[in-house]
Formats: structure tokens, sequence, C-alpha cells
């Protein structure tokens, strides 16, 4: 078993009158940072698609922890319309938000193209992260105003992955495959691309990190702190999937199953950028195991890449906005 860093942050750190947005807090890594969340006092929305299955993630969580500021909001991420609602439907009941991590994602898919027509990987573990950030974005600022703008004082931690950079992970960001050609585009994946994890999600997650550091510069000056990180490999049911396929594939994960980590670890990376001392200054970076790290990957210094990957971005979220 890998060793995790620890942080412990009771009884030194009080989220008591902090906002927390968190996205797929249903399930996994995810579940386990609402309750931690909870735990320091913050009041939590946690993003999801399946209302019955998080709301029972709520009930359970203001069970266990006492703190009743727990609530489910409704966002599909393979829609943009869904998640401007879910940015919004925040929005009425909040003019705050101390925290937005965007913790949603998977890499398996059942279908080629998200309903607006991305590429279903990047569509939902980077594109409608970064529509509901744009929701969000003018409620993150006001709120680091209120509070002086002190560096790290409001926090955007994009939750990615050493697939990011891993041996075989692009560089290159193939921006024409990525969005479907019109009705007309009857595009299927191509077969090494259907079912293997690797180029598709590798961009989807190199994406959050590039975003990450292009928003460090963005936001310089305003207070707001962005991280991207691996949470390590974590033994959550985003793996069902592929074991359930079984093949060559299953057994290759199988086998690495005693590297993992369990998810309350797993979700202690994320829960240290959003809230430790230690990091609130070092914006831009990425981190793995409770720490700043580097991420090997070429397209972290490739400013003309990164500077499209942002244009981009605004051009294809722009007319859900
Ligand atoms: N586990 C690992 O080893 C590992 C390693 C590196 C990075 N990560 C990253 O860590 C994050 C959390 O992963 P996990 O292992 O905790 O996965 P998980 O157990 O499968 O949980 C994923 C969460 O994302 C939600 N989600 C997925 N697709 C969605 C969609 N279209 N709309 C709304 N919500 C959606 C899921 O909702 P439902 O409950 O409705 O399915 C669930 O809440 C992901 O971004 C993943 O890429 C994980």
């Amino acid at each position: 078993m890998p060793k995790v860093r620890e942080f412990n942050p009771h009884g030194t750190i009080d989220l008591s009158g902090k906002v927390v947005l968190i996205t797929g807090g249903s399930a996994g890594i995810g579940k386990v940072n609402v309750r931690q969340f909870a735990e320091l006092g913050a009041k939590v929305y946690v993003v999801a698609r399946n209302k019955e299955k998080t709301q029972a993630v709520v009930d359970e969580v203001r069970f266990k922890t006492g703190n009743k500021n727990v609530f489910f909001v409704y966002g599909e991420l393979d829609k943009l319309e869904s998640v401007k609602a879910a940015g919004k439907a925040f929005l009425e009941k909040e003019n705050r938000l101390h925290i937005l991590v965007c913790n949603a994602g998977t890499g398996s898919r059942t279908k080629v193209w998200t309903s607006d027509g991305f590429e279903v990987l990047f569509g939902q573990n980077y594109l409608a992260h970064v529509m509901l950030l744009r929701i969000l974005l003018d409620c993150l600022k006001e709120t680091a105003n209120s509070l002086n703008n002190v560096q790290g004082c409001v926090r955007i931690v994009n939750v990615s992955s050493r697939a990011s950079d891993f041996p075989g992970a692009p560089s290159k960001i193939d921006f024409d495959y990525l969005v479907k050609k019109g009705d007309s585009d009857s595009r299927q994946l191509p077969d090494d691309r259907k079912t293997i994890v690797i180029p598709d999600y590798s961009v989807s997650k190199l994406c959050q990190v590039l975003q990450t550091i292009k928003l460090s510069e963005v936001l310089k000056g305003t207070g707001i702190s962005a991280y991207s990180l691996h949470p390590g490999m974590v033994q959550t049911g985003g793996y069902d999937k592929i074991y359930s396929q079984g093949g060559i594939k299953a057994l290759i994960y199988r086998a690495l199953q005693f590297q993992m980590i369990n998810e309350e670890d797993g979700s202690l990376t994320t829960l240290y950028c959003a809230v430790s001392n230690e990091a609130a200054n070092d914006s831009g970076l990425f981190y793995e195991n409770c720490a700043a790290a580097v991420n090997n990957n070429k397209a972290v210094k490739d400013r003309a890449q990164i500077e499209k990957l942002w244009t981009k971005s605004f051009e294809w979220t722009e007319s859900f906005i």
C-alpha cells in the first residue's frame, strides 16, 4: 500500500460561515470530502445527477456530523444547460462561495458525445466544470473581495489525475477531435479510443491542469487560489465499470488493486488544497499526496496551447451562458 501523507485539519481549521460547492459528491472521493467539509462546519452544496443517491449521502452526512447545512443541487455534467442551471440554483440561495471543488469525473464511457456534441470525457470531466466556473466566478470574486482579497481566502480545486502526465498521455490536444461537427457528423471513436482510458481520459485531466495554470494567472491579485491534483489511485466505484468489462484491462486494474489507497486517504489531497494554510499562496500548482508535485507533461510549458485551450473553452461554452 502506498504511503499517504497525513493531513488532519480538525481542531485547527474552522469552516463555520464558509460555503463549499462540490461536484460528484454522491460517491467515491467526493462523498468523503462532503463529510469532511461538513465536519469542519461549512455549508456544503453537492452538485450531482442522481437525486435519490445523493440525498441519501446528504442525510447520512447531516446525521453523522450534526451539520444540517448540507444540500443537494441537481446537475448533470453531460449537459451544459444542466450545469448552468445548477450554478444558477446555487446563486439563488447564496451570494458567497469560498471553496469550489470540481471533482466529478469518469474514465469510462458508453457513448461518443455529450448531449452538446463534445467528446464525452472531455465534455463531462473538463468543459462542464468550465461552464460551472463561468457561472460562479463573479460570486467567487465577490467573496474574495469581502475578505480583502487575501491570497487563498477563496479556492478552486480541480480534481485531475496522474493520467494527465503518465507515459502515453498526449501533450498535444487535438481540438478538432473534441467537437462534433454538426448533425451530419456521424464519426465514431476509433476502436482504440472506444474502451481504453488513454488518451481521452488523459486529455480531459490534462485540460484541468492547464486551466488551473491559466486561472492562477488571470486571478492574480483577486485572492482566489486554484489547484489541480492527483488524489492517488483510490479504490472507488469508478473502477467497477472497468472490472465488469473483463479482459486484459480488467486484469491489469485488478493487479493494481494492492497499490490503491482507500477513499478516506484518497480524499486528503483535495481537502489539503481546499483548506490548508500551507497551500494558500501556491496558486496554479499540481498536488499529490498533500504536497505540491511536478506534472511531467510538457504541455504545462506550452504557452500557445494553454492560451488556445482557454480561448476554445470560452468559445465552446459561450452559447450556453
Ligand atoms: N479513483 C481514482 O483512482 C482516481 C485517480 C485519479 C483521479 N481521480 C478523479 O477523482 C474524481 C473522483 O473520482 P472517484 O474515483 O471518486 O469516482 P467515482 O467513485 O466514480 O465518483 C465519481 C463521481 O462523479 C459523478 N459523475 C460522473 N459523471 C457525472 C455526470 N455526467 N454528471 C454528474 N456527476 C457525474 C458521479 O456521480 P454518480 O454517483 O451519479 O455516478 C460520482 O459522484 C474524478 O474526477 C476522477 O477522474 C480518481
